[in-house]
């Protein structure tokens, strides 16, 4: 069974065709980084209009990859929330007017679901139940994923999404769009310690996470006086250091709590290197594991997309027939897919 997938949800156009059989046939993302570049942020409105430039052409190119024609999609699976309502509509009816045509099922899929179930698109692949650290631009998680559909809530951040704080901190250091992978490269180049900064809710005794007061730290450092190159470098590196000390601590307690020892990361700032060697560590040392999407997987893909609705119809789960209505949750809590 192949099952196109389509995501939409932010600034990245991504389009893949997966294969119950023979996995992943193709896949192509087309990252709108440069047009917000400008506007130091997304812009919704250019978003969603560069989606629909861009849907068709890749489409097309993952077609050619996979060697397939539109004839052979059995089914379309789309990001449906949570996301921008505007750039996520585009994607829901490309998604639903293509399986309308092609007389196929269309599939509303959650983003986080997709990028919660992504590592297991490795070829070494966790089995379940395991723990799933969730770090997005929107969402700073802790899951126990007892299978595929079965989430349950263990932790997540008070106020802002770690990839937000990475975000935000980036642009009071005057790093440009997107500030996640900017700060974690300038970090690279800084020594963590020199400034101080705190690691908010470590000892808390629960999974909760709160990121926004870091973020106020370092704007208080930064008006203490002018920075210097060298200044930003080693108050990046420091933020680095508080947010992946933070997130490995919650992380491994939540696996010794549920005595699990596979996690898995997901979301973009799974991407970032300071946080995969953390939690290697820290895992390592209670003889647990780190699972992790392909690198190209951790930020926003049709892959994952494809990837969950192929599973949900493997589960048996078809829509309701929608004669062509459809909705967008631009909110939807994980905890009420169904
Ligand atoms: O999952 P994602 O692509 O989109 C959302 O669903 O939000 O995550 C994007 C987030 C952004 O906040 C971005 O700054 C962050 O992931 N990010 C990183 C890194 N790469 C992406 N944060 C820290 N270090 C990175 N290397
Ligand atoms: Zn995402």
């Amino acid at each position: 069974m192949k099952v196109l997938g389509i995501e939409s949800s932010c600034d990245e156009t991504g389009v893949a065709l997966y294969d119950t059989e023979r996995g992943l046939l193709g896949h192509a993302v087309h990252t709108q980084v440069a047009m917000h570049e400008a506007y130091g942020g997304v812009v919704p409105e250019l978003a969603s209009r560069d989606h629909i430039r861009r849907l068709i052409p890749l489409l097309e190119r993952v077609l050619a990859e996979a060697g397939c024609t539109r004839g052979d999609i059995d089914a379309i699976a789309y990001t449906a929330g949570p996301g921008l309502a505007g750039a996520l509509l585009v994607g829901a009816s490309f998604a639903e007017a293509l399986a309308l045509a092609l007389n196929v099922p269309a599939l509303p899929v959650h983003h986080l679901e997709g990028h919660l179930l992504s590592p297991l698109l490795a070829e070494d692949a966790p089995v379940f139940p395991f723990i799933a650290l969730l770090v997005s631009g929107g969402h700073t998680q802790l899951m126990r994923v007892t299978r595929v559909g079965d989430y349950e809530l263990l932790g997540e951040s008070l106020d802002d999404a770690a990839g937000e704080a990475f975000d935000k901190t980036a642009k009071l250091l005057g790093l440009g769009y997107p500030g996640g992978p900017a700060l974690a490269k300038l970090a690279e180049t800084g020594t963590p310690g020199r400034y101080k900064l705190p690691r908010p809710m470590i000892n808390s005794g629960d999974l909760s996470f709160s990121f926004s007061g870091l973020k106020t730290a370092v704007l208080t450092a930064a008006r203490a006086r002018q920075l210097t190159d060298g200044d930003r470098a080693d108050l990046a590196a420091e933020f680095q250091e508080a947010v992946t000390e933070v997130l490995a601590a919650k992380a491994v307690a939540a696996c010794r709590q549920h005595r699990l020892l596979a996690l898995v990361v997901a979301g973009g700032v799974g991407a970032n290197r300071r946080l995969r060697q953390r939690l290697d560590q820290a895992m390592a040392k209670i003889g647990g594991r780190v699972f992790y999407p392909r690198l190209e997987l951790c930020t926003d893909n049709g892959a994952m997309i494809a990837f969950c609705g192929a599973q949900r119809l493997l589960q048996g789960k078809l829509p309701a027939p929608g004669g062509g209505a459809f909705v967008v949750r631009p909110r939807w809590p994980l905890d009420q897919i169904c």
